[in-house]
């Protein structure tokens, strides 16, 4: 296992430490410890059940914590709610696309935006609709006439109009073609570049190393390496921890 290094900033806008969590019995997060920085884009990269998700949900409070700390923004937030959490700008887009499929595109906008006491005004509605053309044109129609894409598109939309410090993506890129998966990753750096946090958990290495400024290989439950994504770029510890082995 690789030395973990120091935060290089004080206070980092999200800190987790030392986070177990479990199903039941069975523990599946044995410590986990990770940071990011203001205005930084992390990756978590890791096989499936590494514990990705389970981590992302722990943090937030959607899962308990069985153990461990989370700070954000200077704030120790381990026993916040989610909603509060949501509040506070920490926004999270699930794994599998969770939309109101009743609801008007819009509609799933406007309330995502009040989830976290912010108003979906004009001029946000029509910065989505500019990256997301695929639901401007369904702009009045219920979600669930949505495509699967279309649906992992707005939910993806319904974390930006949140106005969050920090985005955290829970695979994003399933089911979607590797162009939309593209401009969705475009669009998560154009907002790193405007101050947002992101952290983004994907499958998809090459493209998350693209655009990402720092990642932690996650495997059963722990974090087991962290480099700068240049440093990963052809590194062979991706491959052990993807195309067979452990990570020494
Ligand atoms: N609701 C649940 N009940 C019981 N076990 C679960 C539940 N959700 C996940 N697990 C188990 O917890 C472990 C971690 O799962 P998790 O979904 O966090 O992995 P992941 O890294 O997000 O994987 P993927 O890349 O497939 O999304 C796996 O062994 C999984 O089977
Ligand atoms: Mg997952």
């Amino acid at each position: 296992m690789s030395a973990m290094r120091e935060a290089p900033d004080p206070s980092p806008l999200l800190a987790v430490n030392g986070l177990v969590a479990a199903y039941g019995k069975a523990e599946v997060l044995h410590g986990v410890t990770f940071h990011v920085g203001r205005g930084e884009f992390v990756s978590i990269l890791g096989r499936n059940g590494a514990g990705k998700s389970t981590t992302v949900c722990a943090l937030s409070g959607l899962l308990p914590k069985r153990a461990g700390s989370v700070h954000f923004a200077g704030a120790d937030v381990t026993l916040s709610s989610p909603r509060a959490l949501v509040r506070a700008g920490l926004i999270q887009v699930l794994q599998g696309h969770r939309v109101f499929p009743s609801l008007t595109v819009e509609d799933n906008l406007t309330v995502a935006a009040a989830a976290a006491g912010q108003r979906a005004t004009r001029s946000h509605l029509a910065d989505i609709y500019g990256v997301f053309s695929e639901i401007a044109d369904k702009r009045h129609q219920p979600a669930a006439g949505l495509s699967g894409g279309q649906q992992q598109i707005l939910a993806v939309a319904q974390g930006m109009i949140a106005q969050p410090r920090l985005l955290i993506l829970d695979e994003p890129s399933l089911g979607l073609a590797p162009i939309v998966v593209d401009r969705i990753l475009s669009v998560m750096a154009q907002l790193r570049r405007q101050g947002v946090a992101i952290l983004l958990i994907e499958q998809l290495f090459d493209k998350a190393l693209a655009h990402s400024d720092r990642c932690y290989l996650m495997e059963t439950g722990r974090m087991v390496h962290e480099a700068t994504s240049p440093e990963l770029v052809g590194n062979d510890v991706l491959h052990r921890a993807f195309l067979g082995g452990h990570v020494a």
